[in-house]
């Protein structure tokens, strides 16, 4: 057996973490801002972040080349004018470290076929008759090597991420059982859904990129006027009372959330501020709120979008720094599971 490379020294003060983001729509809406990018922003202080955009996740589902190297584009500029700050962060493209599909691989080949066909995202896709490729079906295979590849402590993401963790964790643990101590295991760190931001539509469904129709999405790259006009004409409800009541008064609740969240004031605060007043005054306000939101959001994403070469530069810059902790990673496992190394 060879010897065991020691484990990279972890900083103890600033743990790593890693979340990643597939780029398959033009534009982030409000609920994913709120959800997840926010979160990103503010874990900076305290963790080493590596976050990226998975453009091989993004090729299980057919894409148009041309768009979804716009999309990729678009994605890594959100973080970024969304607060995540490249000098601070590693911000990236999957596909630039090649090292994920290696190590995805060696995934693959760890899991049982049973386990994979019990992934709920594959059985829920192929249920709907959507024609599954072979790459949604090792989606999760590769996610794992995502997160295993950084010794990623925690990885934030959303409550629909968790069976995907706790696939990572599985094989990272039966990896480490077979090969002796490789992979850290991470935690997970579900992101609290207190900022669950419905249709504006159907104020029963979530607001969805990919389900709800445009005039319930609120999308970070809509024009002011368009933002102003889909509150304005947000489902509410025949009464007149502005309270929070998600149970019977959706709408009007998410409204209230909306403004909550935007501004930090809370919900109760703004009941006594809006007692006596119509829904039309909650609209015109929550409309101020989210214009004031989303208005330098836009300019910095004109900006970022206007230098493609700048932008790729950030992205070079974020590869050449995960590629580093990607090559310590993939020596400790190449020589774990006994790859031959090749001669120099
Ligand atoms: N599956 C995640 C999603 O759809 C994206 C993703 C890919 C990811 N690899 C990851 C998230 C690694 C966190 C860590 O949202």
């Amino acid at each position: 057996m060879g010897t065991m490379p020691a484990q990279p020294p972890t900083d103890a003060a600033r743990p790593r973490i890693l979340s990643g983001m597939q780029p398959t729509s033009d534009s982030l809406h409000l609920g994913n801002y709120l959800g997840a990018l926010v979160n990103w922003v503010g874990l900076q202080e305290d963790f080493d972040a590596y976050y990226f955009v998975a453009d091989l996740h993004a090729l299980t589902v057919p894409t148009d080349p041309e768009v979804l190297r716009r999309r990729t584009r678009v994605t890594a500029a959100q973080f970024i004018a969304g607060g995540v700050d490249p000098e601070r962060s590693a911000v990236f493209c999957q596909s630039h470290v090649t090292a994920h599909a290696e190590l995805g691989w060696v995934m693959n080949c760890l899991t049982a076929f049973g386990e994979a066909s019990r992934m709920t995202q594959f059985k829920d896709k192929t249920a709907k008759g959507q024609n599954a490729n072979v790459g949604l079906f090792t989606y999760p295979m590769l996610m794992a090597a995502d997160i295993l590849m950084y010794d990623a402590a925690y990885v934030p993401v959303g409550e629909d991420q968790r069976q995907h963790l706790e696939i990572t964790r599985d094989l990272a643990e039966r990896f480490n059982t077979r090969f002796g101590p490789t992979l850290a295991v991470p935690e997970p760190y579900i992101l609290k859904e207190s900022a669950k931001i419905m249709e504006l539509t159907d104020p029963t469904s979530k607001m969805s990129g990919t389900n709800s129709p445009d005039k319930g999405l609120l999308l970070l790259s809509d024009e002011p006027n368009r933002l102003r006009k889909k509150i304005m004409s947000a489902v509410t409800d025949t009464e007149t009372e502005i309270r929070y009541d998600p149970e019977t008064k959706a709408g009007v609740s998410n409204l209230l959330v909306i403004h909550s969240v935007l501004t930090g004031t809370p919900v109760t605060d703004l009941e006594a501020q809006f007692a006596g007043r119509g829904y039309g005054d909650l609209k015109k306000a929550v409309a101020e709120v989210v214009l004031e939101a989303v208005g330098p959001f836009r300019s910095r994403m004109a900006e970022l979008l206007d230098d493609p070469a700048e932008l790729d530069r950030i992205l070079a810059r974020g590869a050449e720094r995960a590629a580093v902790v990607a090559a310590a990673t993939m020596t400790r496992v190449r020589d774990a599971v006994g790859l031959l190394p090749a001669a120099r």
